[in-house]
């Protein structure tokens, strides 16, 4: 991989929320995580809620047992959160917010409101080897709060954006997209590796893919209802080359 290309981590929770409607086996979220890998994902993202109601901490075992790429954990900043990631030592773990009622994650993390816990928080983390992200909004004070705590990566919330983009409200959307482009270059000035996901679908990831300091998107809902009408494997071939053009 050179230093311009980026990376595509394929979010595999929606396989999960589909085999739970059931109840069954059936769709296999960790046979869709190899067929992400195979189809050109650097990455596999998978977010354990606390009422688990995708993925589950079987398919935690399971995916740290079959992937050949590295796993991004999500998940909130709870202690209980953090033994499970404590024992598996992912590659990476992505810190978001996460609220019982809401049907996603709806914002980026508070960082600045509880430095020091999340400083403490993160840093078993670090020492386990896990690469620590926090999912946040292109917001200054949060991207310095981030910094201060000792994580070495930010991931910024792009739902904003693509939600203006969805309801064809375009003036707010290229003021998200502005300041989502400006944040990118502070974080990275910071020192910060950045990334950037959520919401993201064919139509709005190329001017994310085309900031030269975001070096990860995670992708998730869109690819697996994309899948449904065309199948995983080209669904995922199809954003990689749509991050590969607006990169090049
Ligand atoms: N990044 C983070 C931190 C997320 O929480 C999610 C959703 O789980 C995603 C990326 C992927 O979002 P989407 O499923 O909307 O592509």
């Amino acid at each position: 991989m050179t230093q311009n290309q980026l990376r595509l981590g394929v979010n595999i929770d929606h396989v999960a929320t589909v085999r739970n409607a059931r109840g069954g086996a059936y769709p296999d979220p960790i046979r869709a995580a190899k067929l992400a890998e195979e189809a050109g994902a650097d990455g596999i993202t998978a977010h354990l809620r606390e009422d688990r109601r995708h993925i589950t901490d079987a398919d935690i075992d399971g995916l740290m047992e079959a992937l050949s790429v590295p796993l991004n954990f999500e998940m909130a900043a709870t202690d209980e959160m953090q033994k499970i990631a404590l024992r598996h030592k992912p590659h990476a773990v992505c810190i978001v917010p996460e609220k019982r009622e809401e049907r996603t994650t709806e914002g980026g993390l508070e960082v600045a409101r509880e430095e020091n816990r999340l400083a403490h928080f993160i840093a078993p983390l670090r020492d386990a080897g896990c690469r620590v992200s926090i999912f946040i909004a292109a917001d200054k004070k949060q991207i310095e709060a981030a910094h201060r705590i000792g994580a070495e990566v930010i991931e910024l919330h792009t739902g904003a954006y693509c939600d203006y983009h969805a309801e064809g409200n375009f003036e707010a959307r290229d003021r998200e997209l502005e300041a989502l482009r400006d944040m990118s270059a502070y974080a990275h000035s910071l020192g910060l590796e950045v990334h950037a996901g959520h919401g993201l679908t064919y139509d709005t990831v190329a001017p994310i893919a085309a900031f030269p300091e975001v070096r990860e998107l995670n992708i998730g809902h869109f690819l697996i209802g994309e899948a449904i009408f065309r199948g995983l494997t080209p669904a995922v071939q199809e954003m990689r080359r749509l991050m590969d053009d607006a990169r090049a």
